[in-house]
């Protein structure tokens, strides 16, 4: 089942004394279906926040609908199912993290005894636990990221919707809000995530979605998208000077005594120089293939975007 579903999805933004029309989001129709990770991604300005509020109902589309469970944008009833982390979370930062939790809690319904437990135990799945008696203002910024997570399972939502979950944290705080995200997952959740942190789409995505200058320019798995094709070929021999006769077409990463490092365009002229190497006394070391990355390609289709540079 479809998730969430868009049609078409616009938003022109009029700015300015004279109303300059900005498109924002351009005819955008997507779906994301039940159980996966999605990732929307796209550059600085492409239209990933905008995208998200409409699904919020916090801006309305131009044009364009969107529907989440069957129940068409902006609704209630859409709105009830989804947990939401904006994009600049802003908190009570004098409330300590369970305050915070727990008045959040009040407002999406929970009371009594069951605001506090629940509230305790999104802290604990976050890893907040320890720190629930402390204010949100002496939080680091990885720590109110976490925060803001807990708070968009409040309501136990089944789809949750994150706009740039891993922006700002450092390599541990993101590899903590990815394993949160793979958490989610396995808990039978299905998520959509914006980010331009390339290196976590590829680790966690089980689709994604390019969008840059508001149209959604790919979507699909990831290993669809990327070129199959290798791009180079790294390679790391021991050769002594006589066998390094193959090695001449290649371009020199490294070099420390007889160990070289090099880099072949294509597997055929490795494949060649790694037997020259091997008969002329040598050992390989490593041999590398480069494939496309999510990066290359992004760039790749940045480019394209942008259409040809002049000169
Ligand atoms: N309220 C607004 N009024 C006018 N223009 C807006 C408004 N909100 C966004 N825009 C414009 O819409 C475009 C898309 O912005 P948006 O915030 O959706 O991008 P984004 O993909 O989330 O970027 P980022 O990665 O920087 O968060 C930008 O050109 C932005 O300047
Ligand atoms: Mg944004």
């Amino acid at each position: 089942m479809s998730i969430l579903r868009t049609e078409g999805l616009t938003k022109i933004f009029e700015v300015g004394l004279r109303l300059r029309r900005v498109t924002a989001v351009d005819d955008l129709s997507l779906s994301v279906e039940e159980g996966e990770i999605f990732g929307f991604v796209g550059p600085n300005g492409a239209g990933k926040t905008t995208t998200i509020k409409m699904l919020m109902g916090l801006i309305f589309p131009t044009r364009g609908r969107a529907a989440i469970f069957e129940a068409p944008i902006p609704s209630a009833e859409a709105r009830r199912r989804i947990g939401y982390l904006p994009e600049h979370p802003a908190w009570y930062e004098f409330l300590t993290g369970l305050e915070a939790m727990e008045l959040l809690a009040t407002l999406s319904g929970l009371a009594g005894a069951e605001r506090r437990r629940r509230s305790e135990e999104l802290l604990g799945l976050v890893g907040l636990a320890d720190a629930a008696g402390r204010q949100v203002r002496k939080f680091s910024k990885g720590m109110q990221q976490r925060l803001g997570i807990a708070q968009a399972l409040l309501s136990d939502p089944a789809f949750v919707i994150l706009d740039e979950p891993m922006s700002g944290l450092d390599p541990v705080g993101r590899r903590e809000v990815r394993d949160l995200i793979l958490e989610l997952k396995r808990r039978g959740k299905t998520v959509f995530f914006s980010t331009h942190i390339l290196p976590d789409v590829e680790t966690l995505c089980d689709r994604v979605g390019v969008i840059v200058g508001g149209r959604l320019r790919d979507v699909g798995r990831i290993g669809d998208l990327l070129s199959p094709r290798v791009r180079a070929v790294e390679l790391t021999v021991i050769a002594p000077e006589a066998a390094r006769a193959q090695l001449a077409g290649a371009a020199e990463l490294a070099r420390d005594g007889d160990r070289l490092t090099v880099s072949f365009p294509d597997e055929p002229a490795a494949d060649a120089a790694v037997r020259a190497v091997l008969a002329g006394g040598g050992r390989l070391v490593s041999l590398t293939p480069h494939r496309e990355t999510l990066e290359d390609f992004f760039v790749r289709r940045l480019g394209e975007a942008a259409g040809p540079r002049a000169g």
